[in-house]
């Protein structure tokens, strides 16, 4: 089985993904971290050399590689939060019998409050200098992003829980 982890930006994808891995013996794999590997480039210096559409269209082509893994099939991929909204990453998820997509639902105020402190290396957000344009960007960025969102197989509200409840909580869901 792959397991796949989507949501906004820092809604814990990676932190819940490793533990996750750590707990199934899984491989795990950060889908930007493996981006990254492939240019030699970190994300932010993809989105300023680059440009954005450069950075969807090489998300969109590392995603089929890593969901086409055959050799390694206990793994567990955490997207970019932006992954699910681009080409048809959400159908080429959905399609695979091998593939459980699970959406980490945070509220908006969790998010801000995250992000407020962790904006520096995200190239989308790194420019607000103030906390209610920020705020303002993620309301509406979430809300056009949901659409996405909520095609995931399973949708766990994680704002009140810990990485270990997450991890927990996603395992029920997967042995239901
Ligand atoms: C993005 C989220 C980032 C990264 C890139 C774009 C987005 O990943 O892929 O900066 O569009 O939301 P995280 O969700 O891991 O921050």
């Amino acid at each position: 089985m792959k397991i796949v982890l989507l949501g906004y930006m820092s809604s814990g994808k990676s932190s819940v993904g490793k533990l996750l891995a750590r707990q199934l013996q899984y491989r795990f794999i950060d889908l930007d971290q493996y981006i990254s590997e492939q240019t030699q480039m970190s994300i932010s210096n993809i989105f300023a050399k680059k440009g954005e559409l450069f950075f969807r269209k090489l998300e969109h082509k590392c995603l089929k590689e890593v969901l086409n893994h055959s050799k390694d099939d206990q793994i567990i991929i955490a997207l970019g939060g932006g992954t699910p909204c681009y080409y048809n990453n959400m159908d080429i998820i959905n399609e695979k019998d091998d593939v459980t997509s699970i959406y980490l639902k945070v509220n908006i105020e969790n998010l801000f409050n995250r992000l407020w402190r962790e904006k520096e290396n995200r190239p989308l957000i790194a420019h607000y200098s103030d906390k209610e344009g920020l705020e303002e960007f993620i309301r509406k960025h979430l809300f056009e992003r949901q659409f996405y969102y909520l095609q995931a197989k399973h949708n766990i509200e994680v704002s009140e829980l810990n990485i270990e409840e997450v991890a927990e909580t996603i395992q029920m869901k997967i042995n239901q």
